[in-house]
C-alpha cells in the first residue's frame, strides 16, 4: 500500500520529508506537477481540475491514501479529490494546519501566510472557524516568498525585506499563532519565527498533515520513496536535492498527454 502525495511542484517535498520522518517504512509516491506550476496564481476551477488530475494519476498507480501537499490544491481541490478517491483516505494540509493551530487553544488571533489563491479561497478561515468559530483570522498573500525560497535564499537580505513587508500587513492584528500556509514556508520556519518573535507559535502544515494520519493505517513496507514530475526531472533535481535530503529510490517523468489518452 502506497501513500500518494501531490503538489504543484517541488515545494511539497517539505510534506514528503515530514511523512518520511513520521513513517520511515511506508512506501511513498510523490507527484510534482512542475509542467503546470504555480497553482497559487490560478483560478479555483483550474486548480481543482489540476488537483483531480494529480489524484487520478496516483490512484491509477494503486495509491490507497492521498495527501494533498499543496495548500492551494488543498484549498480548491479537496472536495473533488475526496469524491474521486471513493472512500480512500484523503489528507490535506489546510485542514491539518488549521486543526493544529486550534489544538493548543490560544488567547488571540491566527495569522496565515499563503499564496494569493489560498488567501482568496478563504479555506484556512473556514477550517479554523470549523473548530472555533470565534477565532479572529488574518491572511496575508506572500507571492514572492516561494520563488525566493526556490532560489535558496533562506537567509538572504531580499527575503528578510519581503518577510518584513508582508508581516507589516499584520500590524495592529493581535495574534499568537502563525500558520505556514504554503509548501515552501517550512524552509524559512526559523527566519519567520525570528521575525514574529517567540510569543507567536509558528505552525507547520507539513508536520501537521503527517501527524493527522493514524499510524495503524500505514503498513510498514520497504520504505521506498519514488518521485514523478510532469516536466523534465533534471530541471527540478537541484532544488529537489536541496529540499529533500532523504534517500530517493526512483525519479520518473510522467506526461499528462499519456495520462489522459
Ligand atoms: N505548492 C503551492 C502551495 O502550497 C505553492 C507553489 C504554487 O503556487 O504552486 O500553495
Amino acid at each position: 500500500m502506497t501513500i500518494g502525495v501531490f503538489d504543484s511542484g517541488v515545494g511539497g517535498l517539505t510534506v514528503l520529508s515530514a511523512l518520511r520522518k513520521a513513517f520511515p517504512r511506508a512506501d511513498l509516491l510523490y507527484l510534482g506537477d512542475t509542467a503546470r506550476v504555480p497553482y497559487g496564481s490560478r483560478s479555483a476551477e483550474t486548480v481543482a481540475r489540476y488537483a483531480t488530475d494529480c489524484a487520478r494519476w496516483l490512484l491509477d498507480r494503486g495509491c490507497e491514501q492521498l495527501v494533498i501537499a499543496c495548500n492551494t490544491a488543498s484549498a480548491y481541490g479537496s472536495e473533488a479529490v475526496v469524491e474521486l478517491a471513493k472512500g480512500r483516505p484523503v489528507y490535506g494540509v489546510v485542514r491539518a494546519g488549521a486543526q493544529a493551530a486550534q489544538r493548543g487553544g490560544g488567547t488571540s488571533g491566527v495569522a496565515v501566510l499563503a499564496t494569493r489563491g489560498t488567501v482568496a479561497s478563504a479555506a484556512y478561515h473556514r477550517a479554523l472557524h470549523a473548530v472555533a468559530p470565534e477565532t479572529s483570522v488574518r491572511q496575508v498573500a506572500c507571492p514572492l516568498l516561494a520563488p525566493m525560497i526556490e532560489e535558496g535564499w533562506y537567509d538572504h537580505p531580499a527575503i528578510h525585506a519581503a518577510v518584513e513587508t508582508y508581516l507589516a500587513e499584520l500590524d495592529g492584528f493581535d495574534y499568537d499563532r502563525l500558520i505556514l500556509g504554503c509548501t515552501h514556508y517550512p524552509l524559512i520556519h526559523d527566519l519567520l519565527q525570528r521575525h514574529v518573535g517567540q510569543t507567536v507559535t509558528v505552525i507547520d502544515s507539513s508536520d501537521a498533515v503527517a501527524a493527522m494520519i493514524p499510524p495503524e493505517t500505514v503498513p510498514e513496507r520497504a520504505g521506498h520513496c519514488r518521485l514523478a514530475f510532469s516536466d523534465s526531472p533534471e530541471l527540478s533535481m537541484p532544488i529537489v536535492e536541496r529540499i529533500f535530503t532523504q534517500p530517493i529510490h526512483a525519479v520518473e517523468r510522467m506526461s499528462w498527454d499519456a495520462a489522459s489518452s
